[in-house]
């Protein structure tokens, strides 16, 4: 597969979410399943896998998707760049207020999990106020000095508070919600970061399903699917959300790929500095997502496509429910 970098880090133009495969929409597959899958993307190319520390906890506990990723991966580690994110709470820093030691305890039960004694990139998986964004930074620099991370990110962040982050220890990448229902981001995360060479990893790039075509307004989300609660999946905008879909169908029909090819293959030609990480739970499903950097858009095509896409009205959005959700405002650890 082509690479790309965010920052230093070169990393497999298209990544892996490995979030399904322990939390957040619905029935798991097995673990001899996910770590089958795992191996076929990187048998297929892809070297960047992204998981988090909370993922797991409603089904298994806190840490799980790091222990499948971590237990897949071990044969060929060094070859891959693992990013895994932390969260810190409220309540855990009002009890301890030594951040450096907070985020160390963090890094090293992930590490664990991960099986590793590094991280390639440790995000922060959502800003808190109560905490402020430069001790956090300051606190990633002395991580990547001391050999523990080789890179660090931010989530679901504005601008300002990504130029604070980066301002005291440069950012290697956002991790932000950016597909074609979503594209807040063009606004100015996009444009800065292209200007500061921090990489953009999109976060849900096939609108959790929806640019596939998988979810239609008769799906039913089942156990503990996060998508019951996002406002652009509910019935009434998946119809009239429609036509995004039409333009998708068109395209993928012209060039015999898939909507979710075109949806990925979109976004990569309209920045270079851009890495989705698509989620599936099925072997076929990823391999199709990762065959999507192969997928040419000339450019007739994509300003055709562009041009359609600025038409549509979307409706709806993801809205941030994983940032609403109890779990990420109090102390997950303690609470498994
Ligand atoms: N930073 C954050 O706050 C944050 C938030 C959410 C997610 N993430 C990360 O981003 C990754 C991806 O996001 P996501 O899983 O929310 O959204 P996504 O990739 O936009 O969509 C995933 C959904 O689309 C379906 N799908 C995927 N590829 C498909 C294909 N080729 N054809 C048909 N259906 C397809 C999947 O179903 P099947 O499983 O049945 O294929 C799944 O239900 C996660 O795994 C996680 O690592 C980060």
């Amino acid at each position: 597969m082509e690479m790309r970098k965010l920052g230093k880090i070169k990393v497999s133009s298209i990544g892996m979410g490995c979030m399904g495969f322990s939390h957040g929409y619905g029935k798991v597959p097995s673990e001899e399943y996910a770590v089958n899958a795992i191996h076929a993307a990187h048998d297929f190319g892809c070297t960047f896998f992204d998981t988090a520390e909370t993922y797991g906890r409603e089904q298994f506990f806190p840490g799980h998707n790091e222990q499948l990723l971590g237990k897949a991966v071990e044969p060929f580690r060094k070859d891959i760049v693992v990013a895994t994110k932390l969260h810190i709470s409220s309540e855990e820093y009002c009890e301890e207020k030594d951040l450096n030691k907070i985020m160390r305890s963090h890094l090293e039960a992930s590490m664990k999990n991960l099986r590793t004694d590094y991280v390639d990139l440790y995000y922060l998986h959502r800003y808190n106020e109560d905490i402020g964004m430069e001790p956090v930074a300051e606190v990633m620099g002395k991580l990547i000095q001391d050999g523990l991370i080789r890179g660090w990110g931010v989530s679901q962040v504005g601008v300002e508070l990504l130029r604070k982050a980066h301002e005291i220890t440069p950012v290697n990448a956002v991790q932000n919600l950016y597909n074609m229902l979503e594209r807040d981001c063009e606004k100015d995360i996009l444009p800065y970061c292209m200007e500061q060479g921090i990489g953009v990893v999109p976060f849900s790039p096939i609108a959790s399903g929806f640019l596939s075509g998988k979810v239609t307004a008769d799906t039913k989300f089942e156990g503990d699917d996060v998508r019951r609660f996002v406002p652009q999946l509910q019935k009434e905008n998946l119809i009239a959300n429609q036509p995004v879909l039409d333009i998708l169908n068109r395209y993928a029909a012209e060039k015999n790929v898939t909507n979710a090819q075109i949806s990925l293959a979109w976004m990569l030609k309209k920045y270079p500095n851009i890495v989705p990480i698509p989620g599936s739970k099925n072997k076929e499903r990823i391999l199709e997502n990762l065959g999507a950097w192969n997928v040419q858009l000339s450019d007739v095509e994509f300003d055709s496509l562009e041009t359609a896409l600025d038409k549509v009205e979307v409706y709806g959005h993801r809205g941030h429910e994983e940032s609403q959700q109890k779990s990420f405002s109090h102390n997950w650890r303690t609470n498994a």
